[in-house]
């Protein structure tokens, strides 16, 4: 049977960012900008992704507005029928910029941001400067009427800042706050004993958002997942392995997931040389962990194995050292205890901040690692 189509293509413009945020998603090989395809390329896989019945088109990078090309990347996609979301760190844009990604027909931004407090809000994102403008393009973006969703990425360094923000999102018309916790792919695997929160600060925080969704009823709606290494189960991961999704890297690499290149012996088709359409219902890349007949005991007898479809491959690969695992977040999981060393570890530590360098690794300074509010 065929697959049904995907709901959304992730378009990674480039992975070139002026930020440099310790939980990023992106692979620790980045693409260079020489290899980044072109904006003809991009139109094709754009008109290809509408063909297939992609509705929901999210511009991603890194930092998508580093390409000139983006105003006639949006045209296009409008022209396509795509509904289109700019996910972006805002800090290379101003009141003009966004006036003309609006003129091309932008429907949305998702502005990212690292904290509430400036000083640590730019120690984070390695970005000096940054935080002032994020708060002055969440203005601008109103203005210019586009939809707004403000993106809080949240650990343990920042989680005692939680009501703030939530303050921060409701006074900024935004119509949904992100309150997201680190994912531990990528950047941020390397990071994870700096990043992980404790339990007490994670009950706090969640009340605290429960509190908040009741005293603002509903405007603007707030998002928030119990981060995995403390959730009963796993998530179903990008709504589960090509099931809703597909992305695209710089290069031209059709993905399942962001962090996909992470998982020995698959071989990801390229734009140049499959369509998305040949790609989404016939690679083996695509089919490998698709719906539930891969799965091993105890997914394969599991009452959940069609809400979770076994949670995520890239964190099965991470912690078990095979992506045909179940995700040992799940307590079912033969691999388990390990999540709960990670935790242990973790608090163990007070482990400094890896960013990325030109020449290499760079370490800065934790802040001290404050068990209450
Ligand atoms: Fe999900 Fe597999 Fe755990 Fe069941 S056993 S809850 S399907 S990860
Ligand atoms: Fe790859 Fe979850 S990040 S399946």
């Amino acid at each position: 049977m065929m697959p049904a189509p995907p709901l959304g293509l992730v378009a990674e413009l480039t992975h070139r960012c002026p930020l440099r945020c310790p939980y990023c998603s992106n692979p620790l090989e980045l693409v260079r900008a020489g290899q980044e395809l072109d904006t003809s390329t991009w139109r094709r896989v754009f008109d290809e992704a509408a063909a297939l019945g992609v509705l929901q088109l999210h511009l991603s990078g890194g930092e998508p507005t580093v390409r000139n090309d983006l105003p006639a990347l949006l045209r296009h996609a409008v022209g396509a029928g795509l509904y289109t979301n700019l996910i972006t760190s805002g800090v290379l844009l101003d009141r003009e910029a966004i006036g003309d990604l609006a003129a091309a027909g932008l429907d949305h931004v998702q502005l990212s941001f690292q904290d509430i407090d400036p000083a640590e809000a730019d120690r984070i994102g390695g970005y000096a400067g940054g935080h002032d403008k994020k708060r002055a393009v969440a203005r601008w973006v109103r203005e210019a009427g586009l939809a707004l969703t403000l993106n809080f990425v949240v650990h343990r360094q920042n989680l005692e800042r939680l009501p703030e923000m939530i303050a921060f999102g409701a006074d900024s018309g935004a119509g949904r706050i992100e309150i997201a916790h680190v994912q531990y792919h990528g950047w941020a695997f390397e990071n994870r004993s700096a990043l992980l929160p404790s339990r007490e600060q994670l009950e706090i925080a969640t009340a605290e958002v429960d509190a908040a969704r009741t005293r603002l009823n509903g405007r603007p709606v707030i998002d928030y997942v119990v981060p995995d290494y403390y959730a009963a189960r796993p998530k179903a991961c990008m709504g589960g392995w090509g099931q809703r999704l597909l992305i695209v890297t710089p290069a031209g690499k059709i993905l399942p997931c962001h962090a996909a290149e992470s998982l020995p012996g698959l071989v990801f088709p390229r734009v140049q040389d499959a369509s998305l359409e040949a790609t989404w219902q016939h690679s083996d890349a695509f089919n490998r962990f698709r719906s539930t007949e891969w799965m091993r005991e105890p997914c394969r007898s599991c009452d959940h194995r069609e809400e979770d479809w076994g949670g995520c491959r890239c964190q099965a690969m991470a912690l078990a050292g095979d992506a045909a695992e179940a995700d040992p977040i799940c307590g079912l999981s033969p691999f388990h205890e390990r999540v709960a060393a990670a935790l242990m570890e973790s608090h163990a530590s007070a482990a400094p901040f890896i960013y990325r360098g030109v020449t290499g690794r760079k370490k800065l300074p934790a802040i001290a690692v404050r068990a209450n509010r």
